[in-house]
């Protein structure tokens, strides 16, 4: 999407969309236009039952100086101090126009009452929301290919676009992490992961270190080697960094992903129906590619870095089996009951390499880690696990503020106490019950002591089923908006 601001109105053909908060005159909005068509919007307004809810809209055609127009009277609500309803009316325009057949929307703020981000806000919203992956349709009907290419924000007042810099470095990281998480398995897998975040986050300054299954087999990561036995495709640890902080030598904040490609459960394997939704089990690591970018995009003033446990879960005659022991590069023993539980056996030698290697004080995990937690929280919040209240405190205000929700949930050592195996140090798995609490108590345990950490279970949010004003169905981009407004909150300035 061409996004542009502007002072006046360009001629030509567009839709034209005016932002109506609920306490509006609405005659005031209409100015613009001329009678009859100013009484024709008003009606139209009126018989659709326009309230002027945040995202809703009235639409009708009016006469507009030469032109014959498509007028949209977006509602913004009644909370103008909060950050959503700006964008949430910039995705609903948006998701109404997309495949309209316009191609160019106008949105005018002119004489409209609106905070001074308020025109990259409307932006942000339209392009993210328009965000689309048709790769691999090579048949769509005329009347599904989107249509709408550009937005011209009118009237947002000088600083627009320099608000929009900031926003539009978190869009490519957005849509770079909605790329990854819908990309299929067979495309994306370790090493082409690699590849891609290699060709879109090199140029914008952002230093790569990449371990292969030789190197981690020296280095001892047998938690993570014996998940990625049992595939073809070799596992990847990828690290990347980006160093904008004033002293290049502050300790970096590290975030980590699970990046698992496939997860088919390995012998441990799972039904056939929905399995295919398993393409994005390297959602969290999708994320954490994502918000690298948008950092480096922006260069924020913090140093990052950004790691990615990558492997391919599968069942096959080399394959790890239920039982099996394996040696951490902690030095802890795992007794593998459940192959399925894969994602806290590559995370658990990512946080150790990732401990030694930068010596953080803050480590954050994003993991589509249970199946549990979309049981507890639905798809409504992400489960944050902290071992550390001011770091839980700091990632809930990030969330109120993104609009990636997060819900904390316990810790502790009942909880702890599930893991216990009778032949190693811990089982990767406990009893169903607290599912994904066990698997955040298995992190737990190779946690350095005295780094802030926070696992993040996103398992309910990297996907979904039903469109919003902020995406289609498909792949969120939950995350990247969070660890960015993170950094920018916590640990630039
Ligand atoms: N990737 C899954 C978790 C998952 C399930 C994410 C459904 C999104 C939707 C994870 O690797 C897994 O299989 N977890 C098991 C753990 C169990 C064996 C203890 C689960 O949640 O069933
Ligand atoms: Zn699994
Ligand atoms: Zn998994």
């Amino acid at each position: 999407m061409k996004i542009s601001f502007a002072e006046g109105r360009p001629t030509g053909a567009y839709a034209l969309a005016l932002p109506v908060w609920s306490d509006d005159m609405l005659n005031d909005r209409l100015q613009s236009l001329a009678e009859p068509s100013r009484t024709l919007a008003a009606r139209a307004a009126e018989a659709q039952r326009f309230e002027r809810e945040p995202g809703s809209i009235a639409e009708t055609f009016v006469q507009d100086g030469d032109q014959v127009r498509r007028l949209l009277l977006v509602g913004l609500g009644a909370a103008r101090d909060e950050s959503a309803p700006l964008e949430r009316a910039g995705g609903a325009l948006a998701a109404r126009l997309l495949t309209s057949g316009e191609s160019r929307l106008v949105i005018d703020l002119t004489g409209a009452d609106l905070p001074a981000d308020a025109a990259a806000r409307l932006a942000y919203g339209a392009s993210v929301r328009g965000w689309r992956y048709d790769r691999y349709r090579t048949k769509l009907g005329k009347k599904q290919q989107p249509t709408l290419k550009e937005v011209v924000v009118v009237g947002g007042g000088e600083g627009a676009s320099a608000a929009w810099e900031g926003r539009s470095a978190l869009l490519a990281g957005l849509s770079f992490t909605r790329e990854l998480v819908t990309e299929p398995a067979n495309i994306l897998y370790p090493e082409s992961f690699v590849e891609r975040c290699r060709t879109r986050l090199e140029p914008l300054g952002i230093e790569f270190e990449v371990l292969d299954e030789k190197q981690m087999a020296e280095l001892g990561m047998g938690a993570l080697l014996g998940v990625a036995q049992g595939s073809v495709r070799p596992p990847r640890l990828l690290a990347m960094r980006w160093n904008g902080a004033a002293d290049p030598k502050a300790k970096p904040i590290v975030f980590i992903g699970k990046g698992i490609t496939f997860d088919t459960g390995g012998i441990s394997i799972k039904p056939a129906q929905g399995m295919e939704a398993m393409k994005w089990d390297m959602g969290g690591a999708g994320a954490v590619a994502g918000a690298m970018a948008a950092l480096a995009g922006r260069k924020a003033k913090a140093n990052v870095v950004g790691v990615c446990a990558l492997a391919e879960n599968m069942p096959d005659g080399n394959a790890q089996r239920p039982g099996d022991v394996v040696t951490s590069l902690s030095g802890q023993t795992i007794e593998v009951i459940n192959t399925d539980a894969e994602g806290r056996l590559v995370l658990c030698d990512a946080m150790t390499w990732a401990q030694r290697r930068y010596r953080p004080e803050i480590l954050i995990d994003l993991a589509t880690l249970t199946g549990a937690m979309i049981i507890s929280l639905g798809h409504e919040y992400g489960g944050m696990f902290s071992n550390d209240d001011g770091l839980a405190g700091k990632l809930h205000g990030a969330s109120e503020a993104s609009g990636d929700k997060l819900w904390r949930m316990p810790l502790g050592d009942p909880y702890d106490k599930l893991i216990e195996s009778p032949i190693a140090d811990m089982k990767n798995v406990g009893p169903r019950e607290g599912g994904s609490i066990t698997a955040a108590v298995f992190l737990q345990r190779f946690v350095d002591s005295g780094v802030k950490w926070a696992h993040l279970d996103i398992a309910g949010m990297v996907w979904s089923e039903k469109a919003t004003p902020f995406y289609d169905k498909g792949a969120t981009g939950f995350g990247v908006a969070l660890l960015d407004r993170f950094v920018a909150d916590n640990v630039e300035g």
